[in-house]
């Protein structure tokens, strides 16, 4: 029997979702995985819930503790990862999968700690064949695999590439938890305290190799009217993290895009004069959620309001959410594309959920190790068509060059 995948932090807020999702895809019994976390009681309690002939085992282990840890590692095939803010519990697991070359997933968007564990461990990952992928849940699936398909419809329609995306939000109704609220805070309290990181979380290319030179600049999003999509637009909260890693897939994938390739993400507000306050509203909105995050009174104040770790959207807003998105792509020749990504569920748990889990038994079923190697990859530079097509068939998503809804957006 093929060794496990390994749920730890199963008992998070969305490791509870990804546990129940794999429980239920293995009615049949042919799914080999567990569930690991540090409290036994709430296993023990997540175990009871769920029952039936191929109820899942579980390990104890400690964020904390190497000999747990690599205990999990030599028993998995692949470790799925839901134990964050991951730069404050993340590293010791990095470090047991690539000592002992086993493979993993995660959810982080923490870009500053991916750099850091990319700089420490990424030589050591090629040397042990552990191939480590990070952002495997809205962000950044959606817009890495979004980039590269609308990339092969336009080499195949256009016969060219785009040179430069734009990601367009056109519907979106979801939910944050308290883990999320937690990276974010964490995110900003690190950046608040050292300007080097202020200027990296600026820096669109900080996550590609150090020899990424390009000679343009990336857009800076700020409330505008987009003609492309014939709306108002404002900066959408989760571009910080998946430009990056869109970026890298270019970097990783030898620049099939080009080195001067652009990318931007924005969410639509509307082609009106709502939508124009809508737009100015929601970037002044952003701008203060992040001031308030970063100094140490208004997080104080904010972290009461905010959902704590272990909360997050109820079961129906879950069920009931959704995400609706627009690529817009121009080539160098002046043709343009369009193409769409629409997923079921809330954006940041149950459709998370479903893409993490995939990501993992994608890597673990699909991807050969002569195709993909050890190493610190991207979902779309390892696992790219055989994840669209587990995610169209199991994970409630489409990828398409029609819109799912043909009506006006909204935000
Ligand atoms: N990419 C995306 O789209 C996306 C979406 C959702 C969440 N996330 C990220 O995923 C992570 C989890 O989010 P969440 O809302 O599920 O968080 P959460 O409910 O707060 O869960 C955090 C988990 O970490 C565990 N933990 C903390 N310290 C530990 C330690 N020393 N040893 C073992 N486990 C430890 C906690 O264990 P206990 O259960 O024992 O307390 C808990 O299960 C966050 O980093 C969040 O930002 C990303």
């Amino acid at each position: 029997m093929s060794k496990p995948l390994i749920v730890f932090g199963a008992t998070s807020f969305v490791g509870q979702i990804l546990c129940r999702y794999l429980h239920e895809l293995n009615q049949d019994g042919s799914l080999n995985w567990l569930m690991a976390a540090r409290s036994e009681e709430k296993l023990k309690k997540l175990q009871q819930e769920l029952s039936g002939p191929h109820q899942p085992q579980y390990r104890l282990a400690d964020a904390a503790n190497e000999t747990q840890l690599k205990a999990l590692c030599e028993e998995a095939d692949v470790v799925i990862s839901t134990v964050g803010p991951y730069a404050l519990y993340g590293e010791p697991l990095i470090k047991a999968c690539v000592e002992s070359g086993t493979d993993y997933c995660d959810l982080t968007g923490e870009t500053q700690w991916i750099r850091r564990m990319i700089e420490r461990y990424e030589s050591q990952a090629q040397e042990s064949g552990s191939r480590i992928v990070h952002c495997c849940g809205f962000d950044s699936i959606p817009s890495d695999l979004g980039v590269w398909y609308l990339q092969q419809q336009s080499q195949k329609e256009l016969d060219a590439p785009c040179q430069h995306v734009k990601m367009r939000v056109r519907k979106f109704k979801g939910g944050f938890s308290g883990g999320t609220v937690a990276s974010m805070m964490n995110v900003a309290k690190e950046a608040a305290a050292d300007p080097a990181l202020r200027r990296e979380l600026q820096d669109p290319y900080s996550l590609c190799p150090p020899d990424n030179k390009p000679a343009v600049r990336q857009h800076k999003i700020t409330a505008a009217r987009d003609d492309d999509v014939d709306s108002w637009i404002a900066p959408f909260v989760m571009e910080g993290i998946n430009t990056r890693v869109v970026h890298r897939s270019n970097a990783l994938l030898g620049y099939p895009w080009g080195q001067d390739f652009l990318y931007d993400e924005a969410v639509m507000t509307g082609g009106d004069a709502k939508g124009q306050s809508r737009a100015k509203r929601t970037a002044r909105g952003q701008t203060l959620m992040m001031l308030g995050f970063a100094l140490p009174p208004l997080r104080w104040l904010m972290g009461r309001f905010l959902p704590k770790p272990g909360e997050g959207p109820s079961p129906e807003m879950q069920r009931t959410g959704f995400f609706d998105l627009v690529f817009v792509g121009h080539t160098a020749g002046g043709k343009t594309i369009r193409t769409f990504v629409y997923g079921e569920r809330d954006p940041g748990y149950g459709a998370t959920a479903r893409m993490l889990g995939q990501a993992a038994l994608c890597l673990s079923r699909d991807i050969d190790r002569d195709k993909v190697a050890g190493g610190f990859w991207t979902p779309a530079s390892a696992l790219g068509n055989h994840l669209i097509q587990r995610l169209e068939q199991h994970a409630g998503m489409r990828f398409s060059t029609d819109p799912v809804s043909a009506e006006a957006p909204q935000s």
